[in-house]
């Protein structure tokens, strides 16, 4: 790791919302006063009746809550729509960039934004669907998604959308877990040239639901579909035949405005929920701060809706700001690697927000994909979802921004609503791959592993958690209020642990290390590596499996499977495949392993207990360092692994 340092220019001091001096005066009144910092920041949305109690919150085992500005009501729909109006009519609120770049883009003016969501929301009514009630969304990366969430927002409805590249299973789970009214899918899906028949995945899903689950379909591509009468209703009817008018449904703020499922160390993806106040207070503040957003600027956040980051820096964040958010339906390599770059030229991008896995894949291709691109737009560049390593960060900096733009490497969760540590474009000189210094409001600690004592001085290593709440914290997990504390709060009472480890240098500067629980970070999508493990024993010839990640150039981790076969079966390549291609059907194929080792026998304990220290180190091929094996029911197993390492 590098500790060269990059201040903001001058005239990125001078123009943003936030330099340094402003940075310090304000951060240090956010955590002497938090009260008093967000009752004053409560403001930038509008409430139907405001809020008189800011924060109520206790991280205790007895007395678990998190709630802010809970006696206030108000609507997140109409803050990210009606609001803007007549003021933003024309102005555009959505640029949709379709997969295929010879379809042309779309642009939703705010006008247009609001007629579409209150005939969405009314075809939600019709269908049954009212306040409280859960809606899945389980669509491509097309403009309907943003009504979907949006309309679902205005009746007070809490939506889970389930990112289209899962699977008929996945999506099924979580249905059934939030026990969803309607799904909301599309025909087919593109990516990248190639088509994912989703009505189709969402019709073998239902069959594992109630029967009562209604289906929405919009038509996207036109392709064909089979159709359950009395089960399926077609969006784009019923949108044209709704009525144009619906009222927004004041709200509590401690309302829930919507459940994201997402894995943890242990058992099936956690329903996180989040708030409507709180939350949206957050979002799109952090959206304005981080970003230097200015009126007029077009902001592009290339994730997928599917994950936290496109809620709150795709839709939530940018519309509650008035401002235009890009919307891109492809993947950043299709039909070539300049993609993004012709992207950001045809619509003047301004800041542009990426994950660090599409960087390395990008850099890999040559300069001259983004070189042919005019990308003079760009002021500032942002990263998310895993820690960025320095030559990635070097690339983005000189090539992309032309050694002129800022980046921001935002540290964030599902859990966290918005960014937590991130520099700010006008205020916080930059380290390559340290995420920097503390959001307002935020107070992060570093604890000893060990001890779980706090770590005081400066510089420290050790587990990172969070000693305060800040408005966009998840609330509970959905159904399962006791998780919510043995998966946050049990390990070191008091405080908010956030599952990764982390260092702090002399400066204060905040490092990432990784994950120190057995969640894995792939291609920057976070996976349980429970849950790749018990997809593979669902296999009928696979007896055990343990799955740990490993360093991976581009994905940032590797998924690595050493499989125990059951007795008798033949461990062959097509036998690997076999079992590579059943995860992917099984999950998605986010979660196709990389690596897949014939394990005859896995490292255990005494007691049983897999070790997967050792496993790590033999898939990080670092066996010189295995550390103390001397727990180790039989050492000969590890021997083994070591010697077929990889096959
Ligand atoms: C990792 C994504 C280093 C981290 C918003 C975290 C990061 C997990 C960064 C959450 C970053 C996210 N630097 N690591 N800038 N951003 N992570 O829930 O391990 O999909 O705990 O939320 O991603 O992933 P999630």
């Amino acid at each position: 790791m590098t500790d060269k340092t990059y201040p903001p220019s001058p005239e990125m001091a001078a123009n943003a919302h936030i330099n340094a001096a402003k940075y310090e005066e304000m951060y240090a009144s956010s955590v002497a006063d938090p009260i008093a910092f967000w009752a004053e920041q409560g403001k930038r949305i509008d409430w139907i009746k405001p809020y008189t109690n800011v924060r109520d919150v206790s991280f205790a085992k007895e007395d678990l809550h998190i709630r802010w500005f809970d006696d206030g009501e108000l609507n997140v729909c109409a803050n990210c729509v009606d609001r803007h109006l007549p003021a933003r009519a024309d102005q555009t609120a959505i640029i949709w960039e379709p997969d295929s770049p010879d379809t042309p883009a779309q642009h939703i003016t705010y006008a247009q934004l609001h007629d579409k969501v209150q005939r969405f929301a009314n075809v939600l009514k019709e269908l049954g669907v009212g306040k409280g009630d859960r809606v899945v969304i389980y669509l491509p990366m097309i403009p309907e998604a943003s009504y979907a969430m949006l309309a679902c927002a205005r009746i007070g409805a809490i939506h889970s959308i389930v990112f289209a590249g899962f699977s008929p299973d996945a999506l099924a789970d979580r249905i059934n877990d939030s026990e969803a009214k309607v799904v909301i899918t599309a025909d087919h899906a593109p990516r990248g040239g190639r088509v994912t028949p989703l009505k189709s995945n969402a019709d073998a899903a239902l069959l594992r639901c109630e029967d009562h689950v209604k289906c929405l379909v919009a038509k996207h591509t036109g392709g064909q579909t089979t159709w359950v009468e009395g089960r399926d209703y077609d969006l784009g009817a019923m949108m044209e035949a709704a009525a144009t008018d619906c009222p927004p449904e004041p709200m509590n703020a401690e309302d829930p405005l919507f459940i994201l499922y997402t894995s943890g160390s242990t058992g099936k993806p956690k329903g996180v929920v989040h708030s409507s106040g709180g939350y949206i207070v957050y979002a799109s503040m952090t959206h304005e701060i981080t970003f230097d957003y200015h009126d007029g600027d077009v902001f592009w956040c290339t994730a997928d809706v599917g994950w936290v980051t496109g809620h709150s820096y795709i839709v939530y964040g940018p519309l509650a700001n008035g401002a235009t958010t890009l919307m891109f339906e492809g993947v950043p390599t299709y039909p070539d690697a300049g993609r993004f770059w012709e992207v950001c030229a045809k619509h003047k991008v301004n800041q542009f927000y990426t994950a660090p896995t599409a960087i390395r894949a990008l850099m890999g291709k040559g300069t001259e994909f983004v070189e042919k691109h005019d990308l003079s737009s760009i002021r500032i560049l942002g990263t998310v979802g895993e820690p960025i390593n320095p030559e990635a960060w070097n690339w983005y900096n000189d090539v992309v921004g032309k050694g002129k733009c800022p980046i921001v490497d935002t540290w964030w969760q599902t859990e966290t609503g918005g960014h937590l540590l991130t520099p700010l474009p006008g205020a916080t000189a930059t380290k390559p791959g340290s995420a920097t210094t503390p959001f307002f409001g935020v107070e992060p600690i570093v604890l000893d592993p060990q001890t779980a004592e706090e770590i005081t001085t400066t510089e420290a290593e050790g587990v990172l958690c969070m000693k305060q709440s800040w408005p966009g914290q998840m609330r509970t997990v959905w159904g399962d209020p006791e998780r919510f504390y043995d998966a946050y709060f049990s390990q070191y009472p008091g405080y908010y642990f956030t599952g990764d480890g982390c260092r702090r240098d002399a400066d204060g500067y905040y490092w990432i290390t990784g994950r120190v629980d057995d969640v894995i970070n792939v291609s920057g999508h976070r996976m349980g590596t429970a849950e790749v493990e018990s997809a593979l024993v669902a296999h009928a010839k696979v007896a055990e499996a343990a799955v740990v990640g490993y360093p991976h150039e581009i994905k940032g981790q590797g998924i690595y499977c050493y499989v125990t076969l059951m007795d008798g079966v033949e461990p062959t390549d097509a036998l690997r495949t076999e079992l590579s291609n059943w995860v992917r059907t099984e999950i998605g194929p986010i979660a196709k392993p990389d690596v897949i080792q014939w394990a005859p026998g896995l490292p255990k304990t005494r007691s049983g207990k897999i070790m997967r220290r050792i496993l790590r180190k033999i898939a990080e091929n670092d066996v010189s360092s295995l550390g103390d094996t001397s727990t180790l029911a039989e050492p000969a197993v590890v021997d083994d692994l070591i010697a077929n390492r990889g096959g």
